[in-house]
């Protein structure tokens, strides 16, 4: 009863983790295939105790595949994601698919019930890291308090924009100390040393579209009443991205008992208030699951207001680990029964 499971985008940061993942959950896989362009052919990766060969996107096959994890961008998903969902079900970590109203968007401690809706396209789509890791905290919170409005800031690492973006910081932080100057190249300004208040493209009003993302993913997934605004910002973190985030409720909800309903909450830990330094960083959360909320707060300069820090590893719970607790739903509930039919 295993399942033919393909990963495209196996060589980038965000397929690598999810072989990572599979191998670690113990994934009930009879069969795992590593995708990616052309010029990986024949490249190695890891699964466990396994080395896989990579094989060509292009000329794969997919029947017979039951589920395919795709993260190689969204021009790829364009190309091959329609003819790879007549075989099996595609969980897309891309943002090309979010906001159709046939494709659900999933993050499983929120609106798992969405998964159901999967058999229009036979695609599901994963979120935004930044917005997977906001929701998750907000979700108990919008249950007690209800969510009038959100203002978020965040502070997101390279491995965001993909390996190439890791080794530009790498090469420019190097650069600095060897009177190199640094000369950017994925980012449109320097990022060792910097921070970039620019994420994706800039849309007509002003807003980046990162920024367009995380308010129109929450309605989507959360609540459509819900305002919002978010300002995204580029930080030079490898791994792990941070948010400062403020939100207005409809009835009052203390500092104490936000804390005592997120200690609760599933893939949530508070980190805070046993002493000065209790808070999570970035670099002390990478390679972890859960999304780390600290320094919760009460804004006193509006009428049931709250605020609280927020850490999470981006190519984990933001991209790979989502992905996987979403094909962990699927089976249990829905491919499972079609599979024993
Ligand atoms: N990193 C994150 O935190 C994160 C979070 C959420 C969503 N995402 C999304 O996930 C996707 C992948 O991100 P990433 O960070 O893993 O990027 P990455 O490290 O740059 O990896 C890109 C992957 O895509 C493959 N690829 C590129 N062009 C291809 C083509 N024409 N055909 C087949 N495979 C191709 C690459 O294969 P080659 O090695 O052969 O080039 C590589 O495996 C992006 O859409 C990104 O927006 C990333």
């Amino acid at each position: 009863m295993g399942y033919k499971i393909a990963v495209v985008g196996a060589t980038g940061n965000v397929g690598s983790e999810v072989l990572k993942i599979l191998d670690e959950r113990k994934f009930p896989a009879d069969e795992v295939v590593a995708l990616a362009s052309a010029r990986s052919v024949g490249k190695e990766v890891s699964y466990g105790e396994c080395n896989l060969k990579v094989q060509n996107l292009d000329t794969f096959d997919f029947k017979g595949t039951d589920i395919v994890f795709s993260a190689a961008g969204s021009d790829v998903s364009k190309a091959f994601v329609p003819r790879a969902a007549k075989h099996a079900v595609v969980i897309d970590k891309t943002s090309l698919f979010r906001m159709d109203p046939d494709v659900p968007l999933v993050v499983p401690e929120v609106n798992p019930e969405a998964i159901d809706g999967y058999s229009k396209r036979n695609i599901i789509a994963v979120p935004n890291c930044s917005t997977i890791q906001m929701v998750v905290a907000l979700k108990p919170l919008h249950d007690y308090a209800k969510i009038k409005r959100v203002v978020v800031a965040t502070y997101q690492s390279v491995s965001g924009t993909g390996k190439a973006a890791m080794d530009e910081l790498f090469n420019q932080t190097k650069g600095v100390f060897t009177n190199n100057t640094p000369v950017p190249d994925i980012y449109p300004k320097q990022i060792a040393f910097n921070v970039i208040p620019h994420i994706d493209s800039f849309m007509e009003d002003g807003m980046t579209k990162e920024e367009w993302k995380m308010v129109v993913e929450t309605k989507k997934i959360l609540d459509p009443k819900i305002k919002m605004c978010a300002s995204c910002v580029r930080v030079p973190v490898f791994i792990g991205h941070s948010e400062m985030i403020n939100v207005e409720f409809e009835r009052e909800i203390t500092a104490d008992e936000a804390r005592a309903i997120l200690r609760k909450a599933p893939g949530v830990t508070v980190i805070d208030t046993d002493n000065e330094l209790t808070y999570a960083t970035p670099a002390e959360t990478q390679g972890d699951d859960d999304v780390y909320v600290s320094r919760i707060r009460e804004d006193v300069s509006v009428e049931n207001g709250l605020n609280f820090w927020c850490v999470a590893d981006n190519l984990r719970k933001g991209a790979a680990l989502n992905a996987v607790q979403i094909a962990e739903h699927l089976i249990k509930n829905q491919l499972k029964k079609a599979k024993a039919a």
